[in-house]
């Protein structure tokens, strides 16, 4: 998690490069001892927030990790069941837990499918001779009004099947299902298939209609649910058409995105116009602000690459406006670079329309960076949760914003009117240049 100390040190270097050059629109000169000392002080304030982001950026990482990865291992079965093996499926909330007996080939397992409502059915099946629906071998778990899950065995032979109750090609000696706290739970007794420990799996959820199961719904999470599994190893791969490692890849293009355009930029804009009205935080919200922008604009670079890269691989499937509102961002985003490098001190005449460019460019990056965040997660349609969680992220921002906004106002007001009694009643501009730029 050095990210954000690299990007640091290097604005640390930057800074230390900017203020001995001078800015590119004066002509160079060396700066006297006590600035350089000033530098050296900025350069180790600058090192010291890198630490404060890097702790941040860690704590924003593992938070998502442990909701990426809940630990099914963890899960304490109604009747203190045991079991030797679990997997988290890649979707659809579901977990398999297993114990494996070699002596006579059985498998006992537990599907477990979380937040289902109770007009939702749940069904998990080994496809023996192909993969995906058509030949699955399923176990099925149909929820009843009156609170009780009937679970039964289903074999399931066309596209257009309605999971009717018909024997499988292997044993079930046992099958019931609860439901427990909205989770619904199948539990089995398989007879595995002469000498096969290592099958093709898929699972499924749909909605009832009359006391039958209907038809699924056919978004993401239903089309990638479906997989590989070893009952003796334990391991479980990805199914053929968009699982595995597409899958993963989308999800990291989305969270790199979501992070760097959709969280850490509107932070960063922030900072700088909120902290700068504090005198003490002089000139610290100006380094902060680079250093938010700048590790935002490294990870967003590093987002847009894998999305430019996911959009050629998928072939056939364009998302068009995702696609252009990415480009736009990252060209912006670049622009507003170069617009560090070519500001004009604070006191030039240009600075004004300086101002008004990059609070302009700035605030249109953070509308285009979340709206393309919320058509990413249509497109990516991943569990509710993700969205709620980012929704959740904005509208804490924005309240914190408003505060700040008010807080702001205040200051300021009241900074006006004690210059005014200062100036024995002329109205004093003085407090604007205030909001100068550090270097
Ligand atoms: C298979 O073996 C296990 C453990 O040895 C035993 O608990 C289980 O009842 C057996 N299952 C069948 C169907 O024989
Ligand atoms: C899978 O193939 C085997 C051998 O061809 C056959 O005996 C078995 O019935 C098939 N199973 C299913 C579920 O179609
Ligand atoms: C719930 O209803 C099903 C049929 O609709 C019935 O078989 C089952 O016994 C009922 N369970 C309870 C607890 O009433």
């Amino acid at each position: 998690m050095s990210i954000p100390l690299t990007i640091s040190a290097f604005l640390a270097l930057f800074v230390m490069m900017h203020n001995f050059l001078g800015t590119p629109l004066e002509p160079l000169k060396l700066l006297p001892t006590t600035q350089n000392i000033r530098i050296l002080i900025d350069f180790i304030k600058i090192f010291k927030m890198g630490k404060f982001l890097n702790l941040l950026f860690c704590i924003l990482i593992s938070n998502l990790i442990i909701c990426f990865a809940q630990d099914c291992s963890s899960y304490n079965f109604r009747n203190n069941e045991i079991y030797a093996t679990c997997v988290s499926l890649p979707v659809q909330n579901s977990n398999l837990h297993w114990n494996y007996h070699p002596n006579n080939g059985t498998v006992d397992v537990a599907y477990r499918h979380a937040g289902v409502s109770t007009s939702t059915w749940v069904a998990w099946a080994l496809n023996l001779n192909g993969s995906g629906m058509v030949g699955s071998q399923a176990l099925v778990a149909l929820p009843n009004s009156n609170g009780s899950v009937q679970a039964y065995t289903s074999s399931v032979d066309s596209y257009g099947t309605g999971l009717q109750q018909t024997p499988l090609s292997f044993d079930v000696p046992t099958i019931r299902a609860e439901r427990v706290n909205g989770d619904v739970l199948i539990y089995a007794t398989l007879v595995l298939p002469s000498g096969r420990t290592s099958f093709n799996q898929v699972w499924q959820s749909g909605p009832i209609s009359n006391g039958a199961p209907g038809a699924h719904p056919l978004g993401s999470e239903n089309r990638n649910s479906l997989g590989t599994v070893d009952f003796i190893t334990g391991q479980t791969g990805a199914g053929a058409p968009v699982g595995g490692s597409l899958l993963h890849r989308r999800n990291t293009h989305g969270v790199l995105n979501a992070v760097s355009w959709g969280i850490l930029m509107p932070i960063g804009a922030m900072v700088a116009r909120y902290l700068k009205v504090f005198k003490v935080a002089h000139p610290a919200w100006f380094y902060i602000h680079i250093a938010c922008q700048a590790s935002a604009y490294s990870v967003g670079v590093a987002g847009w690459g894998t999305g430019l890269k996911l959009g050629s691989d998928s072939e056939g499937i364009k998302y068009t406006s995702h696609r252009n509102i990415g480009i736009t961002l990252f060209a912006l985003g670049t622009l507003q670079v170069f617009a560090l490098l070519l500001r004009p001190k604070p006191d030039n005449k240009y600075r004004k329309y300086w101002n008004i460019y990059h609070g302009g460019v700035g605030y249109t990056v953070i509308t285009l960076g979340i709206i393309n965040v919320f058509k990413g997660l249509d497109i990516l349609d991943p569990e509710k949760k993700w969205k709620h969680a980012y929704i959740g992220v904005l509208i804490s921002l924005g309240a914190i914003a408003v505060i700040l906004e008010a807080f702001t106002w205040f200051i300021v007001l009241n900074r006006k009117k004690e210059e005014k009694q200062v100036n024995g009643g002329h109205l004093a501009n003085g407090y604007d240049r205030n909001n100068g730029q550090a270097a």
